[in-house]
């Protein structure tokens, strides 16, 4: 629920580096005294963790809510409980245990990442966010996330929950822009405390922040512990000034057809013909559609008989998978 404005602003929101880091909005004892009593027991956070079961859960938060992860994170860490074990397994089982995931690619490069940390780190997964990136799959949040989280880094951990808290904490605005990049690091760099461990948790407190009070659609006001400085609460809370997001529609795309023909070759190891996947979904251009594209993904193979397999699998009796 947006609560209304708490009084006539009475500040400027910042415009420079300097004015930021005076302004306070975000003031890390206080978000950090309310993440010790809010804060949702996850199982990646407890102290002891792998860096590899951070990563793990860093890659799989990507684009699935938290509930959805819980239970694969837990399957995944109990059969692949370092790098090395899962770069000794095929990829196509990592896509198999992706299970509903979604966006299954990134079972693809977990794996293929979990390689390069066996072959270029001797198994370790590394701490520098320079070779974290380096890795398949791991972009600038999660190389952070995981420099932060599991090697208490100082470096700025923005994903779209802390780029929507500084939109309306710092700049005074309904929404985070398109991208939150570059410049939303910058800024949250100058808001981190100079201990790095401190900086840590403040990283996922203001994310925990943007997770359960300042949410998208329904921000709970009256629960956040920095509501008197927020920019955005100062200003009168306005409303979103630009375009209005497009919520994605997921039945009837290619995204969901891509799923069905997957979940086909989830279900077993052996070899699926064509005829198997007619009956995933009834529009044959838009099955055909989306199996060229998991076949030019890399997530399905296909064998020099016709029959398709997930990519990677290890098969007895198949042929050469062809070459795309
Ligand atoms: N804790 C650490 N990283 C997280 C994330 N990406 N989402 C939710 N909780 C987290």
């Amino acid at each position: 629920m947006i609560s209304p404005p708490l009084a006539t602003p009475t500040r400027q929101v910042p415009t420079t580096a300097t004015q930021y880091a005076d302004i306070g909005a975000l003031q890390p004892q206080r978000v950090l005294d309310w993440y010790a009593g809010a804060a949702r027991d996850l199982p990646w956070r407890h102290s002891g963790v792998s860096a590899w079961a951070v990563m793990v859960s860093e890659v799989m938060l990507q684009q699935t809510p938290v509930v959805r992860v819980l239970p694969m994170w837990t399957a995944w860490m109990a059969r692949w409980p370092s790098p090395a074990a899962l770069a000794d397994d095929s990829p196509a089982e990592a896509v198999r245990a992706w299970g509903k995931l979604g966006y299954p690619r990134r079972a693809m490069r977990l794996h293929a990442a979990a390689q390069q940390v066996v072959t270029r780190f001797a198994g370790n997964v590394p701490s520098a966010v320079e070779d974290l990136e380096s890795l398949p799959g791991i972009g600038a949040y999660t190389a952070r996330a995981v420099a932060a989280f599991a090697f208490s880094a100082r470096t700025p951990v923005v994903d779209t929950n802390v780029g929507r808290v500084l939109a309306r904490a710092v700049h005074g605005r309904a929404q985070a822009g398109p991208s939150v990049a570059a410049a939303d690091r910058a800024k949250m760099e100058l808001l981190l405390p100079a201990e790095p461990a401190r900086a840590a948790v403040f990283s996922v407190a203001v994310m925990e922040l943007g997770a359960l009070v300042c949410t998208a659609a329904a921000p709970d006001c009256p629960a956040c512990p920095i509501r008197p400085d927020c920019a955005w609460q100062l200003a009168g809370a306005p409303a979103h000034a630009g375009p209005r997001r497009r919520s994605q529609r997921f039945e009837g795309t290619d995204r969901q057809v891509r799923g069905l023909l997957l979940d086909v070759l989830r279900t077993t190891s052996e070899p699926v013909s064509i005829g198997d996947l007619d009956g995933a979904w009834a529009d044959g251009a838009q099955r055909n559609r989306a199996l060229d594209s998991l076949l030019l993904d890399g997530l399905v193979g296909q064998l020099t008989d016709g029959r398709f397999v997930l990519a990677g699998e290890r098969t007895d009796t198949s042929p050469a998978i062809m070459e795309l």
